[in-house]
């Protein structure tokens, strides 16, 4: 099992895992922790989104907490946006990367946005070729690439249809989306196998969201085919509000240590990266649900005695 020597993380935390907390968490908070996140050697930090506030109420900051963000060199900080008005909205902002998104199944994009399939690459296609034209890169999202929870079960060809797309339209990275949690490694490595015969693997990004606490399984089941970017949110926030049931993405100290032990370098240091994680459990008044998380906590108790 020959596994990619270095890996980068992509920090999700601060935009799908706060995008789905019922309490709205303040811009300087925000701030704070995207701050501690790139101290602690995160290279891509998700800032948060411009899309409607009436959908996601918890983001409707995203301008503020952009502009208050003291920007580390080598680091980029993406947010998401679903048509031109949300790109209006990042170009004002002075955003250095933008993420569009769709999904593989018809019923989860008319939920997430509104749209069918069809639709959003007609609302994609100019936000990415603006994007460019203003030399900002675009990630694309695909939801839905194992199940949906309103159709059941994607065949991965479908989720390399929209892959292709995505990547023709200019998106420089893929991320494949396991919303709500319920992929097993043996079909997330069909899934990649149908995508990689259209988008180098190289492109492609593991988005796992841990439900059905699968997602480290996952990330090894994809590292085997060579995939060496992966999203993960902080203290294991996040889920995704028209997914019913999905909980947070699977946790970054969890991937961390995991890679640390399989001996692939991130630059990332799990001892601030658990401390970003027990500050924004802190704001939020609750522990950290990452398992390594907890561990490093428990540990530090015992020595502080
Ligand atoms: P719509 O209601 O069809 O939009 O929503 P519309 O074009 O008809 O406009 C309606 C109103 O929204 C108007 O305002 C627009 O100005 C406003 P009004 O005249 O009524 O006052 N509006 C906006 N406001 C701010 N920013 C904008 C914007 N666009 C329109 N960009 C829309 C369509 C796409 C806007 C809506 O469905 C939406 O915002 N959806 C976003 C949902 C979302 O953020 N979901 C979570 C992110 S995706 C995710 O988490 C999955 C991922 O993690 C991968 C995975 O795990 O699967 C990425
Ligand atoms: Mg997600």
């Amino acid at each position: 099992m020959r596994l990619p020597a270095t890996v980068r993380m992509v920090e999700v935390g601060p935009r799908d895992g706060l995008q789905n907390e019922a309490q709205i968490i303040s811009a300087p908070t925000k701030i704070a922790l995207i701050h501690r996140l790139a101290e602690a050697g995160l290279t891509t930090i998700e800032a948060g989104s411009f899309v409607s506030p009436k959908w996601i109420p918890q983001m409707a900051d995203t301008a503020a907490v952009v502009a208050g963000l003291q920007r580390s060199p080598g680091v980029t900080y993406p947010v998401l946006v679903p048509n031109m008005k949300g790109f209006e909205g990042a170009l004002a902002a002075h955003c250095d990367e933008i993420a569009v998104f769709t999904a593989a199944s018809e019923s989860f994009s008319r939920r997430n946005t509104n749209c069918s399939i069809a639709e959003s690459y007609a609302r994609i296609a100019p936000v990415v070729a603006a994007a460019r034209a203003h030399g900002i890169r675009a990630r694309g999202y695909i939801s839905t690439v194992i199940d949906c929870p309103y159709e059941g079960p994607i065949a991965p060809g479908a989720v390399a249809v929209v892959a292709a797309r995505l990547w023709e339209l200019g998106c420089y990275e893929i991320s494949l989306g396991d919303t709500i949690g319920t992929g097993t490694p043996q079909r997330i490595q069909s899934m990649i196998e149908a995508v990689a015969d259209k988008v180098p693997v190289a492109k492609l990004a593991g988005h796992y969201h841990d439900t059905y606490g699968q997602a480290l399984a996952n990330i090894l089941a994809s590292l085997e085919l060579g995939i060496a970017v992966f999203d993960s949110s902080v203290a294991g926030l996040g889920g995704c509000p028209y997914a019913p049931g999905a909980t947070g993405n699977v946790a970054s100290e969890d991937v961390l240590y995991m890679l640390d032990g399989l001996g692939i370098e991130s630059g990332i240091e799990l001892a601030k990266l658990a401390a970003a994680g027990r500050f924004v459990s802190a704001a939020l008044g609750r522990e950290p649900q990452s398992k390594v998380a907890r561990a490093l906590a428990a540990k530090l108790a015992i020595k502080g005695k």
